[in-house]
């Protein structure tokens, strides 16, 4: 039977963060132009939209670096102002952006207390250690060793770093900006594992991705933003991909379709796989 369409998704039961009217100009550019935007805990919430929606300047008002021109952000129940990313990571929301930012030539563990070691430093290491290893159990993440450099780690893992760093101070919402863009076919697996137990410690987790089969794997709800405004919000298991692309391009007669009337077939299945705006792999890019 059918589910009603008001039905929230089983997963988001606890709504921790909520968006109302979000707006970002920048100039005469509307980036983000009336946004609402809800997540719970326990959910994963894909953000997706094509190069230009606004995907990363939501990202950077969430997580402090842009004021928000209009609207207001509601976080655990209470109307908030995230005016650095100081105050965004002690409210309990942490990003992960997709440069990761960590340092090659340090290891595991001085990247993940980069600039809020255990003080005394000498003194704590060991204790560094411990919380190390702990951060990297709750995630079933699986590093030989702590004390290599970031350099000789694969970019799976660190992935993974990234987001066992994000974890330290004990955050609500878990923002990833494009966890498995660079990453080969085990790796992704490996990251959307991580992104499973993130969901299944009870964060509220917002994933921005290209990657259709990403979103389909971890995601509960897709949210569509087009032009820097929203255009649909839908339970990741009812809604086809052909539906999120058209919501993506704002037409059911969209590239993909496009494409495939012009080589005289049906889109082929993998056509569908990265939505508009992914990264092309070579070879695949449209020549005219
Ligand atoms: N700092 C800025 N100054 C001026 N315009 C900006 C700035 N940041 C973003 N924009 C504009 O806002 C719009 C949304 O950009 P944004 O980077 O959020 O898109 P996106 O969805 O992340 O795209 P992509 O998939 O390519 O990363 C674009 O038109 C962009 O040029
Ligand atoms: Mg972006």
């Amino acid at each position: 039977m059918r589910q009603p369409a008001a039905e929230a998704p089983e997963a988001g039961t606890r709504g921790v963060l909520s968006l109302r009217g979000i707006s970002k100009t920048f100039g005469a550019v509307a980036a983000l132009a009336d946004i609402d935007l809800d997540v719970s805990a326990g959910e994963v919430l894909a953000l997706v939209g094509d190069n230009g929606a606004g995907k990363s300047t939501l990202v950077k008002v969430l997580s402090g670096v842009h004021a928000p021109t209009a609207g207001t952000i509601t976080f655990q129940d209470e109307q908030v102002t995230i005016s650095s990313p100081a105050v965004a990571q002690r409210l309990g929301i942490a990003t992960v952006y997709q440069d990761l930012a960590l340092c090659e030539n340090l290891n595991v563990i001085e990247n993940l207390f980069l600039g809020q070691e255990i003080r005394p430093t000498r003194l704590n290491s060991v204790a560094m250690e411990v919380r190390s290893w702990e951060l990297l159990r709750q995630l079933s993440a699986k590093l030989p060793t702590l004390r290599i450099p970031i350099a000789s780690l694969s970019g799976g893992q660190r992935q993974t770093v990234a987001i066992a760093r994000s974890l330290l101070g004990d955050p609500k919402v878990v923002v990833l900006d494009e966890p498995t863009a660079a990453l080969g076919v085990a790796q992704t697996a490996e990251v959307l594992n991580l992104v499973e137990r993130l969901r299944d410690n009870g964060h509220a987790v917002i994933m921005i991705s290209h990657s259709m089969p990403d979103v389909r794997a971890v995601a509960d709800t897709v949210a569509v933003l087009r032009l820097g405004r929203n255009n649909g919000v839908f339970p990741v298991r009812d809604v086809s991909n052909e539906d999120i692309i058209a919501a993506i391009t704002g037409a059911t007669d969209n590239v993909v379709t496009r494409r495939a009337e012009r080589s005289g077939g049906a889109a082929p299945g993998t056509k569908s796989d990265t939505v508009p705006g992914g990264d092309t792999p070579p070879g695949e890019d449209d020549p005219s």
